[in-house]
């Protein structure tokens, strides 16, 4: 009887004092298991006189019930406290600044060049890319521009040898595709993309800058298809209204040439400072191909015709979004880049 007494407490006390899950569970074991110390009172019995047997039985059977209870009133304590620990441990404060994603932005050059894109594709032209490290003969030769020629003077070219250079405007693309098209009518393209010019930067002057230039060979084609292409593009980039007037020029390349003014947004041409009180500002240069272009390329200048124009990229989106430094567009100042995020 002492020892069953004294199991008893022992019992408890373990059970009271488990202090977490685990170790109830190893009380379980040490006490109620099929090893256990309560089974091992079992082994007692038969110690005992016949007669006392089933009474002790009965004890042990009902200390069994009793730690077992136990066990599971204190595995409740357990369970929540175990609970309350880990939602304290998990908890997430709500008031803490979420992280903010820093998202690129697409330039604002690229944004022109996608305009165009669209609004050129829109009327059934492709779009026709080129080498920026571009043969002489490209970039000058078939655009009517022989060495010695003095409208080389015009583009100070970086060189890298005497017949490879940077190019200096996409019209080296356009003799690309006429020279590929082996004389196949009609041509209907634009070619956006970089260029470079020894120039000395400052606010209006980039040695790198874009440009996008147009091209259109057919039948028939004449001035007027030219100045109606170019006042759609004017009204599509500058918006409805915009006027378009043609000032001679000269470009190698085309006869007649052209410098084209568009009717001065800002003012709506009555005169302001952005147009210096003109109401006109001049956006690009253009022209009807040079029946020699068209010749050298395999085209009959009889039997067809053609208009090329010249856009800079950075010139526009200077008017569009009123940026007056070129230079920003190649610094990768993010306080400039960030204006144009379209989500922000
Ligand atoms: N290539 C000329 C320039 O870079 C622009 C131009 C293109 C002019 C096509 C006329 C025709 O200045």
């Amino acid at each position: 009887m002492d020892t069953f007494d004294s199991v008893k407490e022992e019992a408890v006390k373990a059970v009271e004092e488990a202090k977490d899950l685990s170790g109830l569970q190893e009380a379980r074991i040490t006490w109620l298991g099929k090893k256990g110390k309560i089974q091992g009172l079992m082994a007692e019995m038969k110690n005992l006189p016949k007669e006392e047997k089933p009474a002790f039985g009965q004890k042990v059977n009902g200390l069994k019930k009793t730690v077992s209870e136990l066990i599971e009133e204190r595995q409740k304590v357990l369970q929540a406290e175990a609970l309350k620990q880990r939602l304290q441990s998990e908890k997430i404060d709500i008031t803490l600044d979420g992280e903010k994603m820093e998202r690129g932005t697409i330039h604002p050059l690229i944004m022109i060049q996608q305009e165009l894109e669209d609004l050129f594709i829109g009327m059934g032209y492709k779009v026709a890319e080129g080498p920026e490290v571009e043969q002489d003969y490209y970039n000058f030769e078939l655009a009517n521009l022989p060495k010695d020629h003095p409208a080389r003077d015009m583009q100070d070219t970086f060189y890298i040898d005497p017949s490879t250079l940077l190019r200096t405007h996409t019209t080296a693309i356009q003799m690309r595709e006429l020279e590929k098209a082996h004389g196949q009518l009609p041509i209907k393209l634009i070619c956006p993309g970089k260029v470079y010019r020894r120039d000395d930067d400052d606010a209006t002057h980039s040695h790198q800058f874009m440009q996008c230039e147009g091209l259109v060979v057919g039948e028939h084609i004449t001035l007027a298809d030219l100045k109606g292409t170019l006042e759609f593009m004017a009204n599509a980039m500058f918006g409805e209204g915009r006027k378009v007037r043609f000032r001679p020029s000269y470009f190698p390349f085309t006869e007649p040439s052209v410098e084209v003014d568009v009717s001065c947004p800002f003012c709506n041409g009555k005169g302001c400072s952005v147009c210096k009180g003109s109401g006109w500002i001049e956006i690009l240069g253009a022209g009807m191909v040079h029946p020699h272009v068209l010749e050298m390329n395999g085209f009959d200048p009889k039997k067809c015709s053609g208009f090329a124009f010249g856009v800079g990229l950075e010139r526009v989106a200077m008017l569009k979004y009123g940026i007056d430094d070129i230079r920003n567009f190649y610094t990768d100042d993010i306080r400039f880049l960030k204006n144009f995020d379209r989500f922000d």
